[in-house]
Order: C-alpha cells, then sequence, then structure tokens
C-alpha cells in the first residue's frame, strides 16, 4: 500500500469510528397518552411523558381553545400528571392541572399558536411588517377552530400524533378541502430528522410541523404569517441567531433561530424553541419548494390577553402577574418569491425542549468530502481536534437505556 491508500483507509476507519458516535447520547423513555383519564373524544389533549435518568419533562399539547404546548420539566423520575377534567372543562379552569409531587417542577414553559394573518403582497415585498393593515385579511384566530380527534392519529412507535382544525363557520369556503395541522413529534433519543429541514434533535426535545395545507387563500398574491405567544417566569425570552456552516442538509439555509429565556442564571431556566429559518411549498420538502420565513422579535403582551385554558389550569391566576407573555411572528415568503397559490401547501418546524438547543457540527459527510480532497496530514491533525472536541461536546449526562 502506498500512502495515499494508507491515508484513504484511516481516513475511512475515522469516518465510520465518527458515524459510530452518534445516537448514543442520553435517551428518554418516551410515552404518548391521549385525554388521560377521560374517555371522550370531543376534546384533545396529548401527554408526551419522557422520563430520563433523574428527570421527567411533561409536554402537553392540546387544542382547548387555541392550540398550545405547556412543557413542565420535573427532577424526579416518578412525577405524575394529575388533570381534574371536570374543572378543566369549567369556566374556571384553575388548578385542574397539577404535577405530583408539586415541589418536583423544576421549569415550564408555554407556546401557544394564536393566529394565522393573511395578506395580499401586490408588489412581491413579502414585507409582512410594512404592510398596510388595508391588504389584511381577517387573520385566523385559532381558538375558534374545530379540531380533528387526534386519538386516532396517534402512533406509539413512532411517537407522532397530529391535532388537525378548520374554521367552524368558513364563511369563504376557504377550508372545505383544506386544514391547519400541527404533526407533533417527541424522541427517545438523540439524532437528525428525516424529514426536511433535517433538524437535529435530543431525547430532550419534541418537534411540532405547522401545516396550512390546500386552504384556499382570500385573493391573489396571499402570504402567510403565524402570531405565537411564548410565556417566561419573571424575564423576558431573547432572540439567538445561529449561522450554522454546514450545508449539507438544507442546502443555502444557514440560519438556526433559538428563542432562550434571556437570563440562564437560574440553573433550570433552561427552555427552548428552535427553528431554521425555512418552510416548503411541498410536503416532501424539496429544495425547488424552499420558503425562506422571518422572525419578528417579541413584544410584551399588553394584558388584554385571555389565556387558552390549559394554561390558566396550570399556571393559575398569578399567571399575568408572574409570567411574562410575549407574542412574536413568523412571516413565510419573500421578495419576488413565489406566493402562496402556487402550491397551496406551506410547511414550518420547530423544536421546543429543554435544556442546551442542538447545534449542528462540521457534518461527517462534510469532513470527509474536505479530508479527501485535500488529504494531508496536517488536515488530519486539524480534524483529530475537532472530533475529540465534538466528542467531549457530546457527553451528555447517561440515562437508563431504552426498553
Ligand atoms: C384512543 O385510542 C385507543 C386505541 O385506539 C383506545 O383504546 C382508546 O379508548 C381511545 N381513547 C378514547 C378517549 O377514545
Ligand atoms: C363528550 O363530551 C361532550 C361535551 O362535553 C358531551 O356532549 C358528550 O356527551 C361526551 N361524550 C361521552 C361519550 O362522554
Ligand atoms: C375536580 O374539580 C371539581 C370542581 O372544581 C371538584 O368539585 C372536584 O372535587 C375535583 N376533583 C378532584 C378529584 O379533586
Ligand atoms: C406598489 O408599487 C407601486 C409602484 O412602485 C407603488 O406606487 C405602490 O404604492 C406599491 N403598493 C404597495 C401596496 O406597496
Ligand atoms: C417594509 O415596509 C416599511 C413601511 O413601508 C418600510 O419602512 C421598511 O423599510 C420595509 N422593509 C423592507 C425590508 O423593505
Ligand atoms: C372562524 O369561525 C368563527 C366562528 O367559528 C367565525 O366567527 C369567524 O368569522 C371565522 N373566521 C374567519 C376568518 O373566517
Ligand atoms: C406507526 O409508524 C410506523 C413507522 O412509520 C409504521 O410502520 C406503523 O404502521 C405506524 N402505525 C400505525 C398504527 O399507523
Ligand atoms: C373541494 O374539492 C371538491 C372536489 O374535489 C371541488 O369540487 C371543490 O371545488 C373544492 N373546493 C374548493 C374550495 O376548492
Ligand atoms: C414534491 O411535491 C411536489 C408537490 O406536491 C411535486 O410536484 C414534486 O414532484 C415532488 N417532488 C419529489 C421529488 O417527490
Ligand atoms: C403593547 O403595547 C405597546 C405600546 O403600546 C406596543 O408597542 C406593543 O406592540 C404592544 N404589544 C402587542 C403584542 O400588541
Ligand atoms: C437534557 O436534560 C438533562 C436534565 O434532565 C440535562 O442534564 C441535559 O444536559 C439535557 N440535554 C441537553 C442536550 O441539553
Ligand atoms: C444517573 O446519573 C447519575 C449522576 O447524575 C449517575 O451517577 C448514574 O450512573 C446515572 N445512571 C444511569 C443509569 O445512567
Amino acid at each position: 500500500m502506498n500512502l495515499a491508500e494508507w491515508r484513504l483507509l484511516v481516513l475511512g476507519a475515522l469516518c465510520v469510528g465518527l458515524g459510530g458516535t452518534s445516537g448514543q447520547e442520553g435517551g428518554r423513555r418516551v410515552s404518548l397518552q391521549f385525554n388521560p383519564g377521560f374517555a371522550n373524544t370531543t376534546v384533545n389533549l396529548l401527554h408526551v411523558r419522557a422520563v430520563g435518568n433523574g428527570s421527567t419533562i411533561h409536554y402537553l399539547w392540546s387544542t382547548i381553545g387555541s392550540p398550545t404546548v405547556l412543557l413542565i420539566y420535573t427532577d424526579s423520575e416518578k412525577s405524575q400528571l394529575h388533570v381534574n377534567w371536570t374543572k378543566l372543562l369549567s369556566p374556571t379552569p384553575q388548578g385542574a392541572i397539577a404535577i405530583d409531587p408539586a415541589g418536583s417542577v423544576r421549569y415550564s414553559t408555554a407556546l401557544i399558536f394564536t393566529k394565522i394573518f393573511e395578506y395580499r403582497d401586490i408588489n412581491n415585498t413579502a414585507n409582512f411588517s410594512g404592510t398596510e393593515e388595508k391588504y389584511f385579511y381577517t387573520p385566523y384566530d385559532l381558538s375558534d377552530f374545530v379540531w380533528e380527534n387526534a386519538n386516532a392519529t396517534i402512533n406509539t412507535t413512532d411517537l407522532t400524533a397530529r391535532l388537525k382544525g378548520s374554521n367552524g363557520t368558513d364563511p369563504t369556503n376557504s377550508f372545505q378541502n383544506g386544514s391547519i395541522s400541527f404533526r407533533i413529534s417527541a424522541y427517545g433519543v438523540s439524532g437528525r430528522d428525516s424529514a426536511s429541514p433535517r433538524l437535529l434533535h435530543t431525547a430532550n426535545c419534541t418537534k411540532l410541523e405547522f401545516r396550512i395545507d390546500n386552504v384556499k387563500p382570500r385573493g391573489n398574491n396571499s402570504r402567510f404569517a403565524l402570531e405565537m405567544i411564548t410565556l417566561e417566569k419573571g424575564g423576558r425570552k431573547k432572540i439567538e441567531s445561529v449561522r450554522t456552516i454546514d450545508d449539507e442538509y438544507t442546502p443555502t439555509i444557514f440560519e438556526m433561530m433559538q428563542l432562550v429565556p434571556d437570563s440562564w442564571n437560574d440553573s433550570y431556566a433552561r427552555g427552548f424553541i428552535q427553528w431554521k429559518s425555512v418552510a416548503y411549498g411541498s410536503a416532501n420538502g424539496t429544495r425547488a419548494d424552499v420558503i425562506p420565513c422571518q422572525l419578528y422579535a417579541p413584544q410584551p403582551l399588553n394584558g388584554t390577553f385571555t389565556a387558552p385554558d390549559i394554561v390558566r389550569a396550570f399556571y393559575g391566576d398569578d399567571l399575568m402577574e408572574l409570567y411574562s407573555l410575549e407574542a412574536f411572528n413568523i412571516s413565510f415568503g419573500i421578495a419576488d418569491g413565489d406566493f402562496y397559490d402556487k402550491h397551496e401547501f406551506l410547511s414550518w418546524s420547530a423544536l421546543i425542549g429543554y435544556g442546551d438547543p442542538p447545534g449542528d457540527t462540521f457534518s461527517i459527510l462534510v469532513i470527509c468530502i474536505m479530508a479527501v480532497a485535500l488529504g494531508t496530514p496536517l488536515l488530519l491533525l486539524i480534524i483529530g481536534a475537532i472530533v475529540v472536541s465534538t466528542l467531549k461536546h457530546k457527553v451528555y449526562t447517561n440515562y437508563e437505556p431504552i426498553n
């Protein structure tokens, strides 16, 4: 064997070795339950319970009112969710959702999906915030929507479920064949999603895919935006924009956005929402259907907001005093880009989770291509250094193995 062949062999072994290290990070035993303790499918409450070493993360998805997810982090493997359904479905739901033992709750946050804006983008500038009010249609208020039975969509092997709804009255017939949906995925182990934009995830997070599917636009040149509300105890959320150099999985999209608590001084305040600045105009998420999206900075709410019942059920009456609620928008589309009516489809994915937001490192493929292309021993040394630091990075807390 000559030197070049040796080099390839060493590189090959290195790549295989690297590939083998993925997926060994802390896992969680994850279960998905529908309407715990309530044999009625007229309302949807999905409970994702993710048990790790010394902690449990509860995710509660609900369409009682605006679609909402609660993230509740507890430092006990045995913490249980209690729902008093009589109270939850009453006009005073405060206290209907509780975690036992209450003292195990270390952190919680909520993400509420409130409105979908539709506007006429006459000059194709995709300037959502600068568009005059007269070009906006009445926003779709998601708390008005009628949601299908989600029990039928649960896949306990895949840990997925779907919340699908449409406007009940639908005066413009936009929803005759169309729907809004949230596809939810939970994960037992770390990995990379197989669907675009191929987000990296850990067992500490769940993914939501927001879809506008076949909803008829109310005019020409329609564009959409989504309004969400987040909640944080005693502080605001801040935006972090992370440039990823690794372009392999989502070509041309280099920006990862995340919302995290502004003050991480409280060692437990570590919820995050993370997404790539991209949506897709087709379900298969191919490169040709990329729709860039834009985030508008969170704005504090001004008191008139009535939180969805499950938020009030868990946080009680002190909600507005103890927590700061902020609204933020994401608009879909780019100047001179295709309008919504080209596909009549839109898909945007985000992660909500606890701990450190997953970060892209150099992917194995990119490293190997670089190495083979340049093929110098010096590069091997550099890669070695990167590998060592990456591996160090990847040593998360160990959890019990998944059954
Ligand atoms: C949900 O679906 C499961 C399995 O199909 C079924 O056993 C259960 O009774 C359903 N729950 C409700 C509330 O209908
Ligand atoms: C489910 O709840 C709805 C509304 O609360 C009620 O009308 C219906 O009778 C309930 N169905 C069952 C099977 O309990
Ligand atoms: C549930 O709430 C109702 C109404 O607030 C109350 O009467 C009932 O005692 C509660 N049930 C339990 C098990 O706490
Ligand atoms: C569109 O562009 C025309 C010509 O530049 C301008 O007069 C008009 O105000 C623009 N309309 C909107 C809604 O921006
Ligand atoms: C969007 O429109 C507003 C108001 O017309 C304008 O001030 C702003 O510069 C525009 N932004 C972009 C990116 O064109
Ligand atoms: C959605 O439905 C509600 C009632 O279910 C209705 O009042 C409202 O006008 C509808 N919104 C739109 C934008 O169609
Ligand atoms: C759940 O998902 C798995 C993998 O995608 C699939 O093989 C299985 O058929 C699904 N189960 C149900 C009930 O849809
Ligand atoms: C919904 O689909 C039916 C059958 O494909 C079609 O006749 C109808 O025009 C569609 N409605 C809308 C609003 O597109
Ligand atoms: C992706 O979906 C679009 C629209 O549904 C379709 O036209 C296109 O052929 C699909 N591409 C692939 C690679 O499947
Ligand atoms: C709250 O009020 C302030 C000042 O009146 C305004 O700038 C801000 O946009 C409002 N926030 C929301 C979410 O409406
Ligand atoms: C996941 O949560 C655990 C706490 O249970 C934390 O120690 C760990 O660092 C988190 N993992 C990541 C990747 O943030
Ligand atoms: C759980 O974590 C503790 C320390 O955080 C560690 O000592 C223990 O070995 C871990 N158990 C498992 C099964 O990973």
